[in-house]
């Protein structure tokens, strides 16, 4: 099968084409004949090696010393099941599934295993394997951080910045599902975008800081990195919380550490888990036109090094994808 391989850390032109031998699924894995991934927040900083401050040595020692010891990235991927493991029930061949797989990759191939009981759901029907495959891409982390962390609630003030990205999209979709009045930060290219999912108020980052606007928020969600609590403060109401998705070592420690703080508020940071019943919610939302995964650029599998340059601006709007078919 042709995969996408990554040997060493480095720029996009790390990336080979390779042929390598089709895995077969043991006890309890599906094989899946993968027809789409995205390109990643995560495949770009794994490829490069570029882990937010102060997290270098821990991503090597989890990763791979000089590069990833699982070769082929991709940590969400839509497609169609072609064998069943020994005792597989939940999947039948032929199913159309996606699944999000984290740090064990794999996406990136045209053929992969996932675990049958991992974060593995049915595709609904009129569902593509692009959308499919972008959906896992921030939803789950959106959800994560807002619903399970933050606590979300309907009439909640909840601040995006960075809401045009694969996290941000999904935020701004997600904090609008659970009832509560959305602001974005994005450029101004991206206005028309975040209004679009549903935010009622978008702030340009050139023009404006929302920090210092004298407006306050429930929830303040970073996808960006540059809103640490010192900078957040004035614009969290009382009780409020921030959520650092994108953050780096003394963010996160200090969110451990020391996550209650003045006036009630409460610092969150971390890593959102993969989760089967996340990926069915997503998906049912999509089925029932509440959710939405933005699509910036689909690329070939012979393209991909192309498709790692552009999410490694940090300007994609939504997901990238790739295309194994
Ligand atoms: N904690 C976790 O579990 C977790 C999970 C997933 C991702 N992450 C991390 O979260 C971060 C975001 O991931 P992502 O997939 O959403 O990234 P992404 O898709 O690459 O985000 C790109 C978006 O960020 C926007 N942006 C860039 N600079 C900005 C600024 N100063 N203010 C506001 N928006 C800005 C860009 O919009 P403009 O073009 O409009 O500037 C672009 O649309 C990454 O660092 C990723 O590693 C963490």
């Amino acid at each position: 099968m042709n995969a996408a391989v990554v040997t060493r850390y480095g720029p996009p032109e790390v990336v080979e084409l390779r042929d390598l031998p089709d895995p077969r699924p043991r006890a309890g894995e599906v094989l899946i004949r993968v027809h789409a991934s995205a390109v990643t927040a995560a495949d770009w900083r794994m490829r490069s090696g570029d882990a937010p401050r102060g997290f270098g040595l821990l991503m090597r020692l989890v990763l791979g010393w000089r590069g990833p010891r699982r070769g082929v990235l991709g940590i969400t991927m839509a497609g169609e099941v072609i064998a069943l493991g020994e005792g597989v029930t939940r999947f039948a061949l032929g199913d159309r599934v996606f699944a999000l797989t984290s740090a064990r990759m794999g996406g990136h191939a045209e053929r992969a295993v996932v675990r049958a009981s991992d974060a593995i759901a049915v595709i609904a029907a009129g569902i593509s394997v692009e959308t499919a495959a972008a959906l896992p891409d921030g939803g789950p982390t959106a959800f994560h951080f807002l619903n399970e962390k933050g606590g979300i609630k309907a009439g909640d003030r909840v601040l995006i910045n960075g809401a045009s990205g694969g996290v941000g999209t999904a935020a701004v979709q997600l904090a609008r599902y659970f009832g509560a009045e959305v602001t974005a930060v994005t450029s101004a290219a991206n206005a028309e975008l975040a209004s679009r999912l549903g935010a009622s108020r978008v702030i340009d980052y050139q023009t404006t800081d929302f920090a210092t606007e004298g407006v306050r928020y429930d929830l303040i969600l970073d996808t960006v990195g540059n809103c640490p609590y010192a900078r957040a403060r004035p614009a969290l109401a009382d009780g409020g919380r921030l959520l650092l998705v994108a953050t780096d070592l003394m963010g996160t420690l200090g969110a451990i550490l020391r996550p209650r703080r003045h006036a009630g508020h409460r610092i969150v940071a971390g890593v959102a888990p993969e989760k089967r019943e996340v990926l069915e919610l997503l998906m049912q939302l999509a089925a029932r036109g509440l959710l939405t995964a933005p699509i910036d650029r689909v690329y070939r599998l012979n393209e991909i090094r192309a498709a790692h340059a552009h999410v490694e601006t940090r300007r994609k709007r939504g997901s990238v994808i790739v295309r194994l078919d």
